[in-house]
């Protein structure tokens, strides 16, 4: 493993206190947070990085009033419609991890149409984590090894990563938005070398110019893997 930076992972967080701050709706919150992330994916497929994981949904965020989860839902399809145009403008290739249960149809149909329409593009790779919770994908992973009557002594860590939703190279660089320290269940195989980078700005106001420089941050990083 070389230091080259190929697959960041971004926990979208910060909607509701930025909406609060603003005296704005929770609503208002999550849209200007769609609207940004819109804007700093396109940034980032301008770049040299390779792979993008975007926590956007947890399967845990169906605990939230239906409202905000109905409204979030509502965001994501008419997101996933607004960018699939661009999407191939821009050369990107839309992949999707998480669970498909609980998912309303016209969310999951609009997820399999832009599957299908950016599956042959080569640029930036984005992986939109939705209903995503990393124990179930793990739990998920062991249930289907054992489907393929996979001999366990065989088991290893590149088969593993095969049976995730997504085989991915591991994530190098995290950034989570709005001062939180921690995972909250996000990717925690791919993230076992990563380097942390946590920002106190709200998601909705990350700009393309904080992103790099953190990118900035990770070159002038020390990673070692465990050697010397
Ligand atoms: C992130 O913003 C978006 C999702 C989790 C869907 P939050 O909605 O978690 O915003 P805060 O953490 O309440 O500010
Ligand atoms: C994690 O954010 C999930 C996403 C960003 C999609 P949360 O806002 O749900 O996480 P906690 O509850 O603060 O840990
Ligand atoms: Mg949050």
């Amino acid at each position: 493993m070389d230091g080259v930076l190929k697959h960041v992972g971004i926990i979208v967080d910060g909607n509701g206190r930025w909406a609060k701050s603003q005296g704005k709706s929770r609503s208002e919150g999550h849209l200007a947070g769609s609207n940004n992330l819109e804007k700093l994916i396109i940034h980032i497929s301008n770049t040299d990085l390779k792979y993008l994981s975007l926590y956007v949904f947890s399967n845990e965020n169906f605990k939230r009033d239906i409202k905000e989860v109905s409204y979030l839902m509502n965001l994501f399809v008419k997101m996933f419609k607004h960018v699939s145009k661009k999407y191939k403008d821009y050369n990107i290739k839309i992949i999707f991890s998480g669970r498909r249960d609980k998912l309303p149809i016209n969310v999951l149909k609009e997820m399999d149409k832009l599957t299908r329409e950016t599956k042959d593009n080569t640029g930036l790779v984005v992986n939109f984590c939705l209903n995503y919770s990393s124990h179930l994908e793990i739990i998920d992973a062991i249930k289907k090894i054992q489907k393929d009557n996979l001999k366990i002594e065989e088991l290893n860590e590149d088969i593993m990563n095969k049976y995730l939703y997504q085989d991915l190279p591991p994530i190098d660089l995290l950034i989570r938005t709005s001062g939180e320290q921690r995972l909250s269940n996000f990717m925690l195989w791919q993230l076992y070398y990563a380097e942390l980078f946590f920002t106190k700005t709200y998601f909705p106001d990350f700009t393309e110019k904080e992103y790099d420089s953190i990118i900035e941050d990770f070159y002038k990083r020390n990673r070692r893997f465990g050697g010397v």
